[in-house]
C-alpha cells in the first residue's frame, strides 16, 4: 500500500497533458491529418516545450499563445502539412482540449474534503480560461495561475513560488500534480510535496530532486493524500 502524503492543505495541478489531453486536437483533425496526427501532435508538443526552455535562457519570453503557433509551424513545416485552415483549426482545437476522464470527479472529491485547489501552468491567461471554461471546470478551481505573472516559463523556480504566494501557504502544504517528468522533479527542488502523474509510463528524469510518488492517473490521487 503506497504511503499517503500527510498536513497538505492544497493540490496545484499542472494543465496541459496532466488535466487537459494536448493530443486530443490533433487527434480531433484526424479527418485532415490521416494517420500522420499522432506524429504531428508529439511534434508540436516536443517543440511548445522545447520553444519554452529556449526562450527562458536567451531571456526571449513570449506568451504561450505564441510559443504554441510557433511550435505548430514548425511541426506542420517538418512534417510538410499543407492545408488551407488547417494551421487555425488546431490552434482553434487546442483551446477546447479534451480534459482526462478521471479529472471532474477527483476534483469534486477533494473539493469536497476542503483541499484548496489551483491550476499552475505555462499557458496563457486566455488559453487557460477557454479550455476551464470548455471542461465545465469554471468554479472549481481557488485559483488559475498563469506564468504570464512572473513573465517567465516553467521550470523557473519564480512559477513555483507563485503558487506557495497565492495560495498563502507553504510549499511543503503543497502537493504539486504533473505528468511532465521535468516538471514534477523541478517542483519538488523547489520544496513542494510532488506526486508524479506518469501517465505516459516514462523513465525517471536525471535531474535535481525526486517526486514523493507517482500514480499512473489523477484517479489515485485522493487516496494519496490527506490534510
Ligand atoms: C503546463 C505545461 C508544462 O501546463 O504542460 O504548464
Amino acid at each position: 500500500m503506497p504511503t499517503r502524503l500527510h498536513d497538505i492543505d492544497a493540490c496545484v495541478f499542472d494543465a496541459y497533458g496532466t488535466l487537459f489531453d494536448f493530443n486530443s486536437a490533433a487527434r480531433a483533425a484526424q479527418d485532415e491529418l490521416g494517420p500522420d496526427w499522432q506524429k504531428l501532435s508529439d511534434l508540436w508538443r516536443l517543440k511548445q516545450l522545447q520553444y519554452t526552455w529556449l526562450r527562458g535562457l536567451a531571456g526571449h519570453h513570449a506568451e504561450f499563445w505564441q510559443v504554441t503557433g510557433d511550435a505548430l509551424d514548425f511541426a506542420l513545416a517538418t512534417l510538410k502539412i499543407e492545408r488551407p485552415g488547417l494551421r487555425q483549426r488546431l490552434m482553434d482545437l487546442y483551446l477546447e482540449l479534451g480534459t482526462y476522464p478521471e479529472v471532474p470527479a477527483m476534483l469534486q472529491a477533494l473539493k469536497a474534503r476542503g483541499m484548496k485547489l489551483a491550476i499552475l501552468s505555462n499557458g496563457s491567461p486566455s488559453m487557460l480560461a477557454a479550455v476551464v471554461a470548455h471542461s465545465g471546470l469554471d468554479g472549481v478551481f481557488d485559483a488559475v495561475l498563469s506564468v504570464e505573472e512572473v513573465g517567465v516559463f516553467k521550470p523557473h523556480p519564480a512559477v513555483y513560488g507563485l503558487a506557495a504566494t497565492r495560495l498563502a501557504l507553504p510549499p511543503a502544504r503543497i502537493c504539486f500534480l504533473s505528468s511532465n517528468g521535468w516538471d514534477a522533479y523541478s517542483a519538488k527542488a523547489f520544496g513542494f510535496r510532488v506526486l508524479w502523474c506518469n501517465r505516459f509510463g516514462q523513465a525517471p528524469e536525471r535531474i535535481p530532486a525526486t517526486p514523493d510518488g507517482e500514480i499512473a492517473d489523477l484517479s489515485a490521487l485522493p487516496d494519496r493524500i490527506a490534510r
